[in-house]
């Protein structure tokens, strides 16, 4: 008598979907990503002196993009060089201003996304400095670009991209500490402290894995929602679009993010009764800001979900639940924020009896236009 074996479920390694597997596997993936960029505790990017450059163009698609909003964020806090974030369909197809002394970082987990290519290529035709960041190791854009960043997660199965966004921010956080400190803008030493914090991210990450349970708790109280509502402020506005866009790609729920303070100027009109309301305050000198937006949703009926650090003061009734995340420097919360909302996401879609790894309508890699 033979063993029955089932490939498929082999390679889900005990997981019951690649999601949760790929979810699981960013701790490692983080890691892979950062430590061979690290050269003597300072960032070692080897794409070249970076003192010149005056505007970083970043460019992607889907998820890709949302995790250029939150590199954006870290290149202006530390190198205080401006930074645009561009989706690759509207900036191919527009008349883009571009410096020569600019650069263009291109993000892609498959490297084959057509309209990413097309806008490396426009970039590459403007004749501005292009660099990659890219999971697929010899896809078409990490061959054309200028300089490629090679992102470690490994291959990404789901189609909803996980540890692929991870291993996006962090590589992004190398290149904003690397643009500062080529520009001058932080001494070695502190670039030193920040580069120790980053090589400390697989371990908060891990520890942000242990909220598994309480996401999963959270997802079944809201499973029956057909809408839902992201909101944040300053860093935490990107990390709620990519929350939103998790929901919506694998749990069908028709979800939107909102800079938290946009929120009265037209879609609290749509908070009633049970409205859920997933509120990320991960940012100190924010938090109250966001404890106000909260109190204008409950107010009006909505159900509270509420994402924030372990330091925070949250009192009783500000939400109807709370997820607390692990003790890390504020910088790098992006990271392990989106632990919980990818976890969410998923248990939402698994009570919904969702296809979580092949997503109605959805490709891994859309490489047509
Ligand atoms: C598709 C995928 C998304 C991904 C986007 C960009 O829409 O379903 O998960 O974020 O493409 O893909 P890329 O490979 O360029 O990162």
């Amino acid at each position: 008598q033979t063993a029955a074996f089932d490939i498929a479920a082999a390679e889900k390694g005990g997981f019951a979907h690649f999601m949760l597997k790929e979810i699981y596997e960013q701790p490692k993936s983080v890691r892979d990503t950062v430590n061979p960029r690290l050269l003597n505790g300072l960032p070692s990017l080897g794409c070249g002196d970076l003192s010149g450059v005056e505007r970083v163009h970043i460019i992607g698609c889907g998820t890709a993009m949302h995790a250029g909003l939150v590199g954006r964020a870290a290149i202006e806090r530390f190198a205080r060089v401006p930074a645009e974030v561009h989706v690759a369909s509207e900036f191919r197809y527009g008349d883009p201003i571009i410096g020569k002394k600019d650069l263009a970082v291109i993000i892609s987990q498959s490297g084959e996304t057509a309209d990413t290519l097309a806008a490396l290529r426009l970039a590459k035709q403007k004749g501005v400095r292009t660099m990659a960041i890219v999971n697929v190791v010899g896809s078409s854009i990490a061959r054309e670009a200028d300089c490629v960043l090679y992102t470690w997660a490994g291959p990404e199965i789901a189609v909803a991209s996980t540890k692929a966004y991870s291993v996006q921010l962090a590589m992004l956080d190398l290149l904003a500490l690397q643009l500062a400190l080529d520009h001058g803008r932080i001494s070695p030493h502190e670039t030193r402290v920040l580069c120790a914090d980053l090589q400390k991210l697989p371990d908060m990450v891990e520890e942000a894995l242990k909220l598994d349970a309480s996401c999963k708790e959270a997802a079944a109280a809201y499973a029956k929602q057909e809408i839902a509502f992201f909101i944040g402020r300053g860093v935490d506005y990107p990390s709620s679009m990519e929350g939103a866009l998790k929901l919506k790609e694998i749990a069908y729920v028709e979800s939107e993010a909102y800079a938290a303070g946009e929120l009265k100027h037209g879609t609290i009109s749509l908070i009633v009764e049970h409205t859920p309301v997933i509120a990320l305050a991960t940012q100190s000198k924010l938090f109250e800001k966001t404890v106000s937006n909260i109190k204008e949703v409950k107010a009006r009926g909505a159900e509270v979900l509420l994402l924030c650090g372990k330091g925070a003061h949250v009192t009783e009734d500000v939400a109807d639940h709370v997820l607390m995340l692990p003790d890390v420097p504020e910088w790098l919360m992006p990271s392990v924020l989106v632990v919980p909302l990818q976890l969410f996401a998923y248990y939402m879609a698994a009570e919904r009896g969702c296809d979580i790894d092949q997503p109605r309508n959805l490709a891994k890699s859309v490489t047509v236009e």
